[in-house]
């Protein structure tokens, strides 16, 4: 048995996940434009570039966006 370690395999674990491929757009990348006032869709999609060519991710896009307009949401006190 080996003990090397496989390194390219360590460099692909460690790298962001796109969920943009087309734009190359990460999900950090998605969170912060949400948290610098992408409010809409719409703004999310211009700040970013993600969904804006083939568009196979664009559910995942605004699963990440609803999620995270939910955590906002529940960061307001009395907020419905
Ligand atoms: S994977 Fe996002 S537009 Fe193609």
């Amino acid at each position: 048995m080996s003990d090397e370690i496989d390194l390219s395999s360590l460099y692909a674990m460690m790298r962001p996940k796109k969920v943009c491929l087309c734009k190359s757009v990460t999900e950090a990348q998605l969170v912060a434009a949400i948290e610098n006032g992408c409010d809409t869709m719409e703004k999310l999609v211009e700040t970013t570039n993600a969904s804006t060519n083939c568009g196979t991710c664009s559910g995942s896009v605004r699963a990440i966006f609803l999620r995270e307009m939910d955590k906002k949401k529940s960061e307001i006190p009395n907020a419905q």
